[in-house]
């Protein structure tokens, strides 16, 4: 099974000026990340591996697999040049991690998204997740919370699963 993790807004922005717009504001999503991702294969574009502060790069306890057409090495990652060679050299399920070009490519195949809908409305978003087709897919489960002292939004936690093709 491949999964998409992801945390979007109301715009559905995803990153400003190559990090998380709502960085060190949530922490939730940030702990929610690492017990999803905890153990397995994580798969992310160039951008988002460089976009990673420099302590969780690459992020520990994880296979890194960096899909890149400008690099061949990158220190403690797996460096490869196509979706499918990421998904063959994932130990494992692939957790597709973004960013925006790799969702966009990525989507089709996939068989869950794990989101993070942000009760919030980023200003100069330059990077969003597409639109969820309810037609292919089911919302499997929601979680909400609301903003705390911590947590400068409220937010859900959401499974989507791709409906019976
Ligand atoms: N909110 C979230 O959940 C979340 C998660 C992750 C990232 N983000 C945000 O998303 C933004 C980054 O997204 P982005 O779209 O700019 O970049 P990206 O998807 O992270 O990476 C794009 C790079 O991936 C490589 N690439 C893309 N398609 C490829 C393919 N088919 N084969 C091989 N390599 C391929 C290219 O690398 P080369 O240029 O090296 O060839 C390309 O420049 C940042 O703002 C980040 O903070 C948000």
């Amino acid at each position: 099974m491949n999964t998409i993790v992801v945390a979007y807004d109301r715009l559905r922005t995803i990153g400003r000026h190559n990090r998380l717009p709502w960085q060190g504001i949530l922490p939730a999503d940030m702990a929610h990340f690492k017990t999803i991702t905890d153990g397995q294969p994580v798969v992310m574009g160039r951008r988002t591996f460089d976009s990673l502060p420099e302590q969780y790069r690459p992020l520990p306890n994880r296979q890194n697999i960096v899909l890149s057409l400008s690099h061949t090495a990158i220190d403690g990652a797996l460096v490869v040049h196509s979706l499918k060679d990421a998904y063959e050299a994932s130990r494992g399920d692939a957790y597709v991690i973004g960013g925006a070009q790799i969702y966009e490519q990525a989507l089709s195949t996939a068989d869950r998204i794990i989101a993070t809908e942000i009760d919030t409305e980023t200003m100069g978003g330059d990077a969003f997740f597409p639109p969820i087709d309810t037609d292919e897919w089911g919302e499997a489960d929601r979680i909400s919370f609301e903003a705390d002292e911590l947590n400068k939004f409220a937010y859900s936690f959401v499974t989507y699963l791709r409906r019976q093709r």
